[in-house]
C-alpha cells in the first residue's frame, strides 16, 4: 500500500477498508510515513468526515497501536466514564468512589488539565502523598482490593492517537468529529473498559457548542461502542455554567468531599447521580435506572461513598486524614471575594472565562508541562437564574500570585452577566443517546 493512494481516495470522497486505515495508522505509528502525508490526510478527513464503519476501524487501530490493558481477572463488567470536558466538572472524583462502593469496579486512566478545563490527575495530586503513577501490578491489586484504582494516561496507551493528536493540534484538524470520537473512545478501549458512559458536554465551557454537534458527537461514539463491540451511553450535560461551585484542585478536592458528606452544589450531585445510575445498569448492578439512583443516594447518606473515597486515598498513599481536616490540602496564601457592583438578576456565567480566571489564579497550564499551584482557583457563589444584590459576593479568588487578583476579579465580573429582569435557571440535561438513537 502507498500512503498517497489513501489520501487520494480519502480526498475523492471514497470509503476507505478496514485494512487501508489499519496499515496507516500501523505505518505512521512506526515513523515510516511522515508528518506531512498524515497532514494531508486528516485535512482530507476533516472535510469529506468519515463513516462509522471508518470510524470504528480508526479506533481499533489507534487502540492496538500500544498496549491493551487487560481486566478480565478483575470480576465483574468494568464500566469507564469519560466527560468531554468542562468546568468546575469534579464528577469522577466523586463518582468514582460512590460506583465502587455500589459493587461495579472502577479501573480508571485519567490525564492532566490543559487550557481552562481541569484534570483528575492534577486534583488527585493535592492530596498530600498521593500516587498517581500506579504501575500495572499496583493498579490490579488496588482493584482486586477495592475495585477501585485511578493512575495518570500512561504513553504505552494508543500513542498513534498521541501522535495524532499533536499533529492535529498544529494542522487545524482537531475540530472534526469522527477524529475526536475516535481519540477518545481509543483511550477508553486500550484502558480495558467492558463498557463506557460518556459525559458530553454542550455549551459555551465546552468543546461542543451547539446541541446538534454534541448529539453528533454522542452518536459517533456511540456507534463506535456498538461496532466494536463495548456498549456505549453518553449523557449529554449543559456547560453554560460551571457545574460544581469549585474551579481548581485543592477546591475541587473540597467539593467532593462536600458532596460525598451529603452537601454541595445539587447540579454536580445531580450529574454524578445521572452518570453513575448509567454506571451501574451497564454493570448489572442496578434493576433500573430509579434503582441505581436510589443507591447511590444511599451511598451517600449512609457515607460509604465518603468511606470508599478514604480507603481510596489511603491505598494510593494519600494522607486520608484531609477528609477530617482539609487545612492539610495546599492553602492559597490570598483570598479574596469578588462583589458584584449592582442589583440584578443572573442571566449568564460564561463557563470558559471562569476556567479562564482560574488558569490565571495558577490553578490551569497555558502549555504542555507548566507547573500549577494546587492551592489556586475559583469558588462560585452564584448561578444562573439567581438574584444578585450590590456588594454581595458572586465568588471568591484562591491564589499565591497576589499580582493576578486585580486581572481575575475583572474576568469574573465580566463572565457573570446580569440584567433587570427575572432569568430562568439553565436545564441541566439535555439528552441522552444510546442504542436506541437520540430521545429525552
Ligand atoms: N479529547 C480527546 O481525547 N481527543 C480529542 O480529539 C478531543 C478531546
Ligand atoms: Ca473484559
Amino acid at each position: 500500500m502507498r500512503a498517497v493512494d489513501i489520501i487520494a481516495k480519502k480526498r475523492d470522497g471514497v470509503e476507505l477498508s478496514d485494512s487501508e486505515i489499519e496499515w496507516l495508522i500501523k505505518a505512521y505509528t512506526n515513523n515510516e510515513i511522515p508528518d506531512y502525508q498524515i497532514a494531508a490526510w486528516l485535512m482530507a478527513v476533516f472535510f469529506d468526515g468519515m463513516t462509522y464503519k471508518e470510524t470504528a476501524a480508526l479506533t481499533m487501530a489507534m487502540a492496538t497501536s500500544g498496549n491493551m490493558v487487560d481486566l478480565n481477572q478483575i470480576p465483574g463488567i468494568k464500566v469507564d466514564k469519560h466527560s468531554t470536558g468542562g468546568v468546575g466538572d469534579t464528577t469522577t472524583l466523586i463518582l468514582a468512589p460512590l460506583v465502587a462502593a455500589a459493587g461495579v469496579p472502577v479501573a480508571k486512566m485519567s490525564g492532566r488539565g490543559l487550557g481552562f478545563t481541569g484534570g483528575t490527575i492534577d486534583k488527585l495530586e493535592s492530596i498530600p502523598g498521593f500516587n498517581t503513577t500506579l504501575n500495572y501490578h499496583e493498579f490490579i491489586t488496588n482493584l482486586e482490593s477495592y475495585k477501585i484504582a485511578i493512575t495518570g494516561q500512561s504513553a504505552a496507551i494508543a500513542p498513534a492517537d498521541g501522535k495524532l493528536y499533536s499533529l492535529r493540534d498544529v494542522t487545524a484538524t482537531v475540530e472534526s468529529i469522527p477524529l475526536i470520537a475516535s481519540s477518545i473512545m481509543s483511550k477508553k478501549i486500550a484502558s480495558g473498559a467492558d463498557k463506557i458512559v460518556l459525559d458530553v458536554k454542550v455549551g459555551n465551557g465546552a468543546f461542543m457548542k451547539s446541541k446538534a454537534e454534541a448529539i453528533e458527537l454522542a452518536k459517533t461514539m456511540v456507534g463506535i461502542g456498538q461496532l466494536v463491540g463495548r456498549e456505549t451511553v453518553a449523557i449529554l450535560t449543559s456547560m453554560e455554567q460551571p457545574l460544581g461551585a469549585a474551579i481548581g484542585n485543592s477546591l475541587e478536592i473540597k467539593e467532593a468531599i462536600s458532596i460525598l458528606s451529603g452537601k454541595g452544589e445539587p447540579a454536580l450531585r445531580e450529574v454524578c447521580l445521572t452518570l453513575g445510575s448509567h454506571m451501574l445498569l451497564l454493570g448489572s448492578k442496578a434493576e433500573s435506572y430509579a434503582d441505581g439512583y436510589r443507591q447511590l443516594s444511599d451511598l451517600i447518606e449512609n457515607k460509604q461513598g465518603l468511606a470508599k473515597f478514604s480507603e481510596f486515598i489511603a491505598a494510593q498513599g494519600g494522607d486520608s486524614s484531609i477528609l477530617q481536616d482539609d487545612s492539610k490540602l495546599p492553602q492559597a496564601k490570598f483570598i479574596q471575594e469578588v462583589r458584584s457592583s449592582s442589583q440584578g438578576y443572573v442571566t449568564a456565567i460564561n463557563a470558559a472565562q471562569i476556567g479562564y480566571a482560574a488558569m490565571r489564579l495558577g490553578a490551569g497550564r497555558e502549555y504542555k508541562g507548566q507547573a500549577i499551584d494546587l492551592a489556586a482557583g475559583v469558588l462560585m457563589h452564584c448561578r444562573v437564574g439567581q438574584t444578585i444584590q450590590p456588594n454581595q459576593p458572586l465568588a471568591t479568588i484562591y491564589t499565591n500570585d497576589e499580582s493576578r487578583l486585580l486581572e481575575v476579579t475583572s474576568v469574573i465580573l465580566e463572565a457573570v452577566q446580569h440584567k433587570d429582569q427575572p432569568a430562568v435557571p439553565l436545564p441541566l440535561f439535555l439528552g441522552i443517546v444510546d442504542k436506541n438513537g437520540y430521545h429525552q
